[in-house]
C-alpha cells in the first residue's frame, strides 16, 4: 500500500513540477521581515498567496497584488487560524504549502521573565505553530499531499545567553518537526525546517520582548555587555530576501529533504557547533557575546 502511495505521489509530482505557478501558499507573520519577503517572492513566482497577519487593515502593499489575499491570523487564536485557512481554500481552491513563520523573542535573563512572558513566548512560537499545522492537516490528508515549512532558527540547534526562552521554543520546533516528518511521510505530506542565522529584520527591534532585569542588579553588567554584542548581529545579518529564496525553494521542492540553511553566518555557526566539543563552542560563544 505504501509503495502504491509512493508511486501515485511520484506521478503527481511529475505533473505538478510543471505547474508550480498557480499553487497556493499560506504564510503566517507576513506583516514584516521574512514572512513579508516570502509573500512578495511567491507572488513574483506566480503562486497564489495567503499572506496572513494579525492586522491586515494596516497592510498597504501585499493586499493590492492580484492573487494575494491577507487573511487575519493570530497564531495564538484558533478561530482566526480556522477562518484564514477556510478563506484561502474558498478563494484558491486549496492549499499546497503552509509556512509557519510567525515568531519573536523574549530577551533577557531567564530569572527576569514573567510567567506571562514565558507563556506568550511558547504560545506564539510553539503552540501557535502546532495549532496552524493541526488545522491544515485534514486538508493535506484529504489531498494526500502538502508541505509544512517551519521557520526555526540556528537558535534551534545552538544557544546564546539571554535568549533561553526563545531557544527553548526553537529547539522544540526542531524536535517537533523532525518527529512529525516520519508520521506524515507515508501520507504524502512533507515537513521542512528552515534554519536562518542572523537576519536583518524587526526581530532585533520592535518584535523583541525585553525581560525587565533592572531590579536584578547581579545581572546588570552581564546583560548590558551581552546585549550590546547581540544587538549588532541583526543589522549585520543577511537580508530577509535571502531566507525567502530558500523558503520558496523548499516550498517548490518535491524532495523529502528536512533541513535548509539560509545564510553564510548561520552555516558557519552550525558547522562550528558540529565540529567542536561543547567546552570549545561554548567558550567561543561566551567570548564572542560578552566582549
Ligand atoms: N531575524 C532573525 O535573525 C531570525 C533568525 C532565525 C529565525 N528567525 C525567525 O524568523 C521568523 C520571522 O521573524 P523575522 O526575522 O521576519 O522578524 P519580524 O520582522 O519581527 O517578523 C515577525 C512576524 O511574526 C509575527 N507574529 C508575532 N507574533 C504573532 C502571532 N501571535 N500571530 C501571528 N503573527 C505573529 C509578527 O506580526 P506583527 O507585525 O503583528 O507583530 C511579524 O509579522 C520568526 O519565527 C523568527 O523566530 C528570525
Amino acid at each position: 500500500m505504501h509503495v502504491d502511495h509512493e508511486r501515485r505521489q511520484r506521478h503527481r509530482d511529475m505533473g505538478t513540477a510543471m505547474t508550480i505557478p498557480g499553487r497556493t501558499i499560506l504564510i503566517t507573520g507576513s506583516s514584516s521581515g521574512i514572512g513579508r519577503e516570502t509573500a512578495r517572492l511567491c507572488h513574483r513566482r506566480g503562486w497564489n498567496v495567503a499572506a496572513t497577519m494579525r492586522q491586515p487593515e494596516e497592510e498597504r502593499e501585499l493586499a493590492t497584488f492580484p492573487d494575494v489575499i491577507c487573511p487575519r491570523l493570530d497564531v495564538t487564536n484558533e478561530e482566526s487560524i480556522a477562518r484564514a485557512i477556510q478563506e484561502t481554500i474558498d478563494r484558491f481552491g486549496g492549499i499546497d504549502v503552509v509556512v509557519n513563520n510567525a515568531g519573536y523573542a523574549v530577551v533577557g535573563p531567564f530569572e527576569a521573565a514573567s510567567a506571562e512572558q514565558m507563556e506568550r513566548q511558547f504560545a506564539a512560537n510553539v503552540f501557535g505553530l502546532m495549532a496552524v499545522t493541526k488545522a491544515v492537516l485534514p486538508h493535506f490528508r484529504s489531498r494526500e499531499a502538502g508541505t509544512i515549512i517551519n521557520v526555526a532558527s540556528i537558535g534551534g540547534r545552538v544557544a546564546f545567553p539571554l535568549f533561553s526562552l526563545y531557544h527553548a521554543t526553537k529547539w522544540a520546533v526542531e524536535g517537533f518537526s523532525e518527529s512529525l516528518q516520519h508520521e506524515l511521510r507515508p501520507l504524502g505530506i512533507r515537513v521542512k525546517i528552515i534554519e536562518p542565522g542572523p537576519i536583518n529584520t524587526d526581530f532585533y527591534g520592535r518584535s523583541m520582548d525585553r525581560a525587565p532585569a533592572e531590579a536584578l542588579n547581579e545581572y546588570h553588567a552581564f546583560t548590558e555587555r551581552t546585549m550590546t554584542a547581540l544587538r549588532q548581529f541583526g543589522p549585520r545579518g543577511a537580508s530577509p530576501a535571502r531566507v525567502a529564496r530558500v523558503i520558496v525553494k523548499a516550498a517548490a521542492s518535491q524532495s523529502w529533504r528536512l533541513r535548509y540553511k539560509t545564510d553564510l553566518m548561520g552555516r558557519l555557526i552550525l558547522l562550528s557547533r558540529r565540529c567542536m566539543p561543547d567546552w570549545l563552542f561554548n567558550g567561543i560563544t561566551r567570548t564572542a557575546v560578552m566582549r
